[in-house]
């Protein structure tokens, strides 16, 4: 067999949904206030997709700024994987309906579940196809249209989430660069804590299901907070050293934003400066599988990742879930004009 490639991240492109939806507007729509979930949560605001807008269609969006940011073609691409928990519809997959507006006429597609941690478990997929030199180019989307789910009369859990996409290529890259390990875990007797019950073989749609409010996320977030922390310190640790790294070669953590106190409760056990810990979800709030793909894309846009720093990218979500990568950034934007 040969020896493995070097996968990394080759191109980056993001969506988010225009309309706007603040922390006053929930005021009138729920029994809350801008300061119960400012301090609870860390969020200020979140995007709300349009009527007639799904998932599909964020995905495209970030999906074509991410190929023309990697100069690739999307007839190039051998693979999309749309990391998701609001697809358009059961089937046919929401990879399929991108692989159909792309053009990707040579790609496979297929969705991938796996609560908030979605994309990392996709990017992990897609660094094993680039590894192995099957495949040369996969594009990984994490895509979500949340409001689509969530009961807007629930306060514990409507003041939460977003919508939003974010898209990544991912090939081959320099050796010493690009993914340097992961670690993918789930633990489902925690499966109750997030949960959205109804509409599949266990409690198909009927008039009971709807009534019930069985089509909509349930969720106990003081347990899923503690789980949080937890996990983000372990697999951080985890990756760095399967890495060969130490906290001290870390340069930025990049966590799934789900609470900022999740985030700082993590940082603190784990000793990093705010500096070092990605936060944006004042502005988005948790747009599960797309948080990690937008985070990213906003701390490169901001010029905060050089070439050779050292990321770690860390989730957690239903199933439960969680899972993180340790990542040397490869600065791919040198290339350009170097034909
Ligand atoms: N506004 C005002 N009060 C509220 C609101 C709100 N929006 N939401 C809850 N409260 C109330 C509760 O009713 C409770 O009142 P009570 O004491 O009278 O019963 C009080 O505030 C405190 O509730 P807690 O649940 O203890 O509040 P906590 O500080 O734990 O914050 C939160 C709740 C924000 C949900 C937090 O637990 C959390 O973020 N958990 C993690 C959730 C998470 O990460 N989910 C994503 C998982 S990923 C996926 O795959 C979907």
């Amino acid at each position: 067999m040969s020896a493995l490639q070097q996968a990394g991240i080759r191109g980056i492109g993001v969506y988010v949904p225009e309309r706007i939806l603040t922390n006053r507007d929930l005021e009138k729509m729920v029994d809350t206030s801008d300061e119960w979930i400012v301090n609870r949560t860390g969020i200020r605001e979140r995007r709300i997709v349009s009527e007639g807008m799904a998932t599909s269609d964020l995905a495209c969006l970030a999906a074509e700024r991410a190929l023309a940011d990697a100069g690739v073609g999307s007839e190039e691409l051998d693979l999309i994987i749309v990391a998701t928990n609001t697809p358009d519809m059961l089937f046919p997959a929401t990879a399929c309906l991108v692989q159909d507006r792309l053009k990707a006429r040579r790609a496979g597609a297929f969705d991938l579940q796996a609560g908030c941690t979605s994309f990392l478990y996709a990017l992990t997929v897609a660094n094993n196809f680039i590894a192995t030199g099957a495949y040369k180019y996969v594009l990984v989307i994490g895509a979500e249209c949340m409001s689509r789910i969530i009961n807007w009369r629930d306060r514990n859990t409507c003041v939460l989430f977003g919508d939003g996409a974010g898209a990544v290529v991912v090939g081959k890259v320099p050796g010493g660069c690009g993914i340097l390990s992961y670690l993918l875990r789930s633990e489902g007797s925690g499966g109750p804590l997030i949960t959205m019950p109804a509409g599949m073989s266990r409690l198909p749609a009927s008039h009971e299901t709807v009534e019930k409010g069985l089509h909509y996320v349930h969720m106990n977030g003081r347990e899923v907070f503690k789980f949080a922390v937890k996990v983000l310190e372990e697999s951080c640790l985890t990756v760095l050293a399967e890495a060969g790294l130490t906290l001290n070669d870390l340069d930025l953590l990049i966590p799934h934003q789900a609470n900022a106190r999740i985030i700082e409760a993590a940082a603190k056990r784990l000793n990093l400066p705010p500096e070092k810990v990605v936060m944006n979800i004042d502005r988005y709030g948790n747009t599960s599988a797309a948080t990690i793909p937008l985070a990213l894309f906003e701390t490169l846009a901001e010029g905060k990742i050089r070439d050779g720093d050292n990321l770690v990218m860390s989730g957690f979500g239903a199933g439960l879930t969680w899972g993180a990568v340790a990542m040397r950034w490869y600065d791919y934007s040198q290339e350009k004009g170097v034909e």
